[in-house]
C-alpha cells in the first residue's frame, strides 16, 4: 500500500484478517534491514518508548505501535518483558484503543508502582466527528495475571483553561509519598509548556501549575517530558518542536534534550542552565528514563523522528529503540554510557594495536555488520582522523575528527539509502576534551557512537548494502597510534 488514506490509518489491528497480517509479517521478516540486538516492531511502525519500569524482578518496555504499516495511524502499546535489558520477550499489544477517550490512539505515557501494583498513565487521543482532537490522561492497572484494567474514565479529562488540546505524554514520578505527573502542553498563544499535577490516591489529580523556566518561548510544543533527580541535580528532559537550527545545534526536524538545575515544586519554578541536546546524530527522539535493578537511571530513546520516511517503509516496518544508556552526573556534566549488561552480546574478540596514516587501507580482518568497536587513541599527531565503517566500493559511513577544533562529524552522505526529506547528510559536535575513545555499536541498519566514555553520543540509522562491511582508519596527514578492539555481537540465550 503506498497511499494511506485516513481510513487505512485508523483501521483496527483486530479487524484485519490473519492472512493479511501473516503476509505483512513475512514481508517484514524478509527485510534486509532487520536489526539483531535492538527492539524493533514485529510489523508496522514503532515510535516512543512507553511505560518503562523494573517491577517485581522484571523489566517492562512498551512502544508506541501502529501495527499495519510504516505510517503513524491508530496507536497501540506493544509490550516486551526482559530480565536483563539485553534479551526481550515480545508480549503483544498491552494497551489498545478500545474506549471513547482513547478511540484514536493510546498515546505515550509512563509506568509507576502504587500499593505494590503496576500502573500506566497515558494520553487518550480522541477525534470527534469534525476530526477535532480531544486529549485526556488515563490510568490502567496491570492485574496479577498480566491483563490490564483501565480506569472507567480519564483521571484528567481535559487540558486546563488557557491550553490547547496538545496535552500529552504524562510521566509519573513519586516525591515525598505523593505522586506527580508532568505533562507536555501548549498554551493558547502557542507556546510550549510543561504542566505538573499532583495526587495522593492516583484517582484525583490536582493541577499544581505551569512550570516556570527561563525557556518561556522555546518552541510550540514540548513532547515527552521527563523529570528526575540525578546525583543531586534536577533534570528535566523534553522534546521541543519549533526550534530553529543554530550551527551544530538543533539540526533535526524536532529536538530532544534537557535542562539541569533545581526544581522547586512549591513555587513551580526551575532554575537551570542551557538546553542541551541528548544526542547529536540524525535519529533520536522521545526518550524515557527509569530506574534499573541496581538503582541506576537508564534512558532509552526512539531511534527515529516524526514526519520522516525511512527506507524500511516499503518493507512494512519502521524504526527501533536505541540501546539502553546509563545516566550519571560527573563534575557537573551528564554522562551517557551503554549499559554494562550489553557485554553479554559479545563474542569473537579481535584486537589490533598500530599506526594509521593517510595511506592506511582496510584493516583486515576487521569487518562486520553487527559489532561493537572500541577505538582507543593512544597518540595523535594527525590533523584529521577518518574512521570509515560499513565500507565497500560503494558505501561508507564516515566519522571524522579534527584534532585542532575537536570537532567530530558523522557523515552519512555515502552510507546507503537515506531517510527523506534529507535534512543535510552530516551532523557535527565539538567535544569538550580531545578525542580519546570511541565506543561504537553497529547493528544491521544503525550506528550508535559513544565518545570519550559517555561525554557525547551520536545515534543514526544507516542503510548500506549487506556487502558494505569494511572498517578503515586513515588520516588527512600525520599519524595516529591506536588500539582497536572489536567484538561481534549476537543475541544468545538468557
Ligand atoms: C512523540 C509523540 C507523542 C505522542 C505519540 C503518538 O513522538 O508525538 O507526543 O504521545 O508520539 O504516537
Amino acid at each position: 500500500m503506498s497511499e494511506w488514506s485516513r481510513e487505512d490509518r485508523y483501521q483496527r489491528y483486530e479487524d484485519v484478517s490473519h492472512e493479511e497480517l501473516h503476509q505483512l509479517q513475512e514481508q517484514v521478516s524478509a527485510s534486509k534491514y532487520r536489526q539483531i540486538f535492538h527492539i524493533q516492531p514485529q510489523t508496522g511502525l514503532l515510535n516512543d518508548p512507553n511505560g518503562l519500569i523494573y517491577f517485581n524482578g522484571m523489566y517492562y518496555l512498551s512502544h508506541q505501535w501502529f501495527p499495519l504499516g510504516a505510517v503513524h495511524g491508530l496507536k497501540y502499546w506493544f509490550n516486551f518483558t526482559s530480565k536483563d535489558l539485553v534479551h526481550f520477550e515480545p508480549q503483544g499489544p498491552i494497551l489498545k484503543p478500545d474506549t471513547i477517550a482513547d478511540s484514536h490512539g493510546v498515546y505515550s505515557g509512563s509506568a509507576f508502582e502504587y500499593n505494590q501494583q503496576l500502573y500506566y498513565m497515558y494520553t487518550g487521543n480522541h477525534r470527534d466527528d469534525e476530526w477535532n482532537r480531544h486529549s485526556s490522561q488515563m490510568i490502567a492497572k496491570m492485574n496479577e495475571d498480566g491483563t490490564i484494567t483501565k480506569f472507567p474514565k480519564p483521571v484528567i479529562s481535559q487540558p486546563p483553561q488557557g491550553y490547547t488540546q496538545h496535552f500529552r505524554d504524562p510521566k509519573v514520578f513519586k516525591h515525598n509519598e505523593s505522586y506527580y505527573a508532568i505533562i507536555g502542553a501548549q498554551n493558547e498563544v502557542l507556546n510550549a509548556r510543561a504542566l505538573i499535577y499532583k495526587s495522593n490516591d492516583i484517582v484525583n489529580w490536582e493541577l499544581l501549575g505551569d512550570l516556570t523556566t527561563q525557556l518561556t518561548e522555546f518552541g510550540y510544543m514540548w513532547e515527552c517530558p521527563d523529570y528526575f533527580n540525578l546525583d543531586g541535580f534536577d533534570m528535566l528532559l523534553f522534546c521541543p518542536q519549533g526550534i530553529e537550527a543554530q550551527g551544530e545545534k538543533f539540526n533535526n526536524i524536532y529536538q530532544s534534550g534537557y535542562i539541569m538545575g533545581q526544581l522547586d515544586l512549591t513555587t513551580m519554578t526551575m532554575n537551570h542552565g542551557d538546553f542541551i541536546e541528548l544526542d547529536h546524530g540524525f535519529d533520536f527522539y522521545a526518550p524515557q528514563t527509569f530506574i534499573d535493578e541496581h538503582g541506576q537511571r537508564i534512558l532509552i530513546g526512539w531511534m527515529g523522528l516524526p514526519e520522516i520516511n525511512y527506507p524500511t517503509d516499503e518493507d512494512g516496518w519502521a524504526h527501533c529503540f536505541t540501546l539502553p544508556r546509563e545516566l550519571t552526573i560527573e563534575q557537573g556534566e551528564l554522562k551517557q554510557r551503554p549499559i554494562k549488561a550489553l557485554q553479554q552480546l559479545r563474542f569473537n574478540k579481535e584486537t589490533a594495536l598500530g599506526y594509521a596514516n593517510k595511506f592506511t587501507r582496510q584493516l583486515q580482518p576487521y569487518d562486520g555488520t553487527q559489532y561493537e568497536l572500541i577505538i582507543d587513541i593512544l597518540e595523535n599527531e594527525a590533523t584529521e582522523i577518518y574512521f570509515e565503517l560499513r565500507k565497500n566500493k560503494n558505501c561508507s559511513t564516515l566519522i571524522s575528527y579534527n584534532t585542532k577544533t575537536h570537532k567530530l562529524t558523522l557523515d552519512r552522505t555515502d552510507s546507503g539509502l537515506l531517510p527523506e526529506p534529507v535534512m543535510g547528510t552530516t551532523r557535527s559536535t565539538t567535544l569538550d576534551t580531545p578525542l580519546r575513545q570511541l565506543q561504537i555499536f553497529v547493528d544491521t541498519s544503525s550506528i550508535e557512537i559513544f565518545c570519550n566514555d559517555g561525554e557525547r553520543v551520536l545515534t543514526s540509522r544507516i542503510f548500506p548494502t549487506e556487502q558494505a562491511d569494511g572498517i578503515k582508519v586513515s588520516t588527512e596527514s600525520g599519524q595516529v597510534y591506536l588500539q582497536l578492539t572489536k567484538y561481534d555481537l549476537k543475541v544468545g540465550e538468557q
